[in-house]
């Protein structure tokens, strides 16, 4: 708690509140009795000025362009770390000894198998239905099968289900894929790391053993740690604020997947590729800049602006530069990918793009990587939920263990009639 204090005069009376202090990042106003004090809300749709917890996983500085989690620059974790690694640093505050990191790794590969049940729901989805809206039924389902790690009051309940849920995801991931494809569902195989076992999962046959080449394993394990959180997102804030009323996990990061499917939000990296493949050929690209920013069009640059970042995304420089390693072992000329780089350049040169600091975002190359590793775009949004999965149960649980924690509930500001009194339909 800082010293100073911000006060506020409303009608000659002023009331002071505290000003609070984090580790780093700018001082927040505590709020808290402002409505008991003077009767009033404070107005923030969007919630673009409120901090809704505290929170020690991750801090981000837009306008430098950092990613901490746990302290760490997201560039030295996805240069030098592995998924497994950053997902044990999420949840447990410091990075592990290789013991605990063996026996963390072990842990998750002995959860990744599903109760052989919940095939039987993925035969009720048409198949071509999109693999979030299984998703989305399916890890809502895993409440109904495993009962035994619902208590959200009982940690060793929690660290089960947070284990189950990181476990799990590429297995449901890889079989929303193997539905759609009318592909057999591919059983996970203990010998492989969490991110081999997901590729061979998604892309091996009966007919034919799937062996991923190193630099494909390494770029998604890059992907999946540059996905693994961001802080209050509206996903994470949608997982937390479901979490706050006491729902159990499972149906909590099925409230998150929901969150994470528009395409403002997750849903981005399906439409940036979309849109890259609409834009077609460089020779087209003006026509899209003019179009993104003129007022009365709809269209913006997916793949392009933040919420957060008045810079460049640091997540973006990463996925840039896989997407070159990815596109060469491949050895696929994407035109797509000129078409990215040449946007890029374009749009950071406009003038528009400058004065608006919009700057491309995780989710403007990923889709190049994902399209060349072999992924239909409909899967992309699903990547990012699966290894999103672990900054939601990581701040879930951050937020359960808080004993403060109380139920999120927004206030408004009612703009609908004053009361009027019913009016019987044949007078109407
Ligand atoms: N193309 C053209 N103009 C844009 C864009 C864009 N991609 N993004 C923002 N703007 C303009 C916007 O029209 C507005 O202009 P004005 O001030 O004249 O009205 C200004 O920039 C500010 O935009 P905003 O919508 O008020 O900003 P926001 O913070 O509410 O939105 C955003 C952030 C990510 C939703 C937005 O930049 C966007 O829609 N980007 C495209 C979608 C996208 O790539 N989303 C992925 C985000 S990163 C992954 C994740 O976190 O899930």
């Amino acid at each position: 708690m800082s010293d100073s204090k911000a006060t506020l005069t409303l009608n000659g009376e002023s009331k002071d509140y505290a000003i609070m202090d984090g580790t780093v990042g700018p001082q927040v106003i505590d709020v808290r009795k402002l409505y008991a004090q003077t009767g009033m809300f404070t107005y923030d749709p969007g919630f673009t000025s409120t901090a809704s917890c505290d929170s020690g996983l991750t801090y981000i500085d837009g306008d430098e362009g950092v990613l901490l989690h746990r302290g760490y620059p997201i560039g030295q974790l996805a240069e030098q770390s592995s998924f497994m690694e950053v997902s044990y640093l999420l949840l447990n505050g410091e990075l592990p000894s290789k013991a605990e990191l063996d026996e963390f790794t072990r842990t998750i590969t002995r959860h990744t198998m599903v109760h052989e049940q919940l095939t039987t729901f993925y035969r009720g989805f048409r198949r071509d239905a999109h693999p979030m809206a299984i998703m989305c039924g399916v890890v809502g389902a895993l409440s109904a099968f495993y009962h035994d790690s619902t208590d959200i009051n009982d940690p060793v309940q929690r660290k089960i289900a947070s284990h189950r849920l990181i476990a799990k995801m590429p297995t449901i991931a890889a079989m929303a894929y193997k539905y759609s494809a009318g592909q057999p569902f591919v059983y996970p195989r203990n010998d492989l790391s969490y991110t081999a076992n997901f590729l061979r999962m998604t892309f091996s046959v009966p007919a034919e053993e799937y062996v991923p080449d190193p630099v494909i394993v390494d770029a998604m394990d890059k992907i999946f740690i540059l996905h693994a959180d961001h802080e209050q997102n509206a996903s994470t804030s949608t997982v937390r604020l479901a979490g706050s009323s006491g729902a159990n996990p499972f149906a909590c990061i099925a409230a998150g997947i929901a969150c994470l499917w528009g395409p403002a939000h997750g849903g981005a990296n399906e439409a940036a590729l979309n849109m890259l493949r609409e834009i077609g050929t460089v020779d087209r690209i003006p026509e899209y800049i003019a179009r993104a920013k003129n007022k009365d069009d709809p269209f913006r640059l997916m793949g392009f602006g933040h919420r957060v970042y008045k810079n460049y995304d640091p997540r973006a420089t990463v996925m840039q530069k896989t997407a070159e390693d990815v596109l060469r072992v491949m050895g696929v000329t994407d035109p797509i990918f000129d078409v990215a780089r040449q946007l890029e350049k374009i749009a950071l040169s406009d003038e528009y793009f400058i004065e608006k600091k919009l700057f491309p975002n995780v989710d403007f190359y990923s889709g190049v990587i994902l399209s060349a590793i072999g992924f239909p775009t409909e899967m992309f949004t699903v990547l990012f939920a699966l290894a999103r999965t672990v900054g939601w149960v990581a701040q879930w649980n951050e937020m359960i263990s808080d004993p403060a924690q109380k139920i999120g509930r927004p206030r408004q500001l009612y703009t609908g009639p004053t009361q009027r009194d019913y009016v019987p339909v044949d007078k109407r």
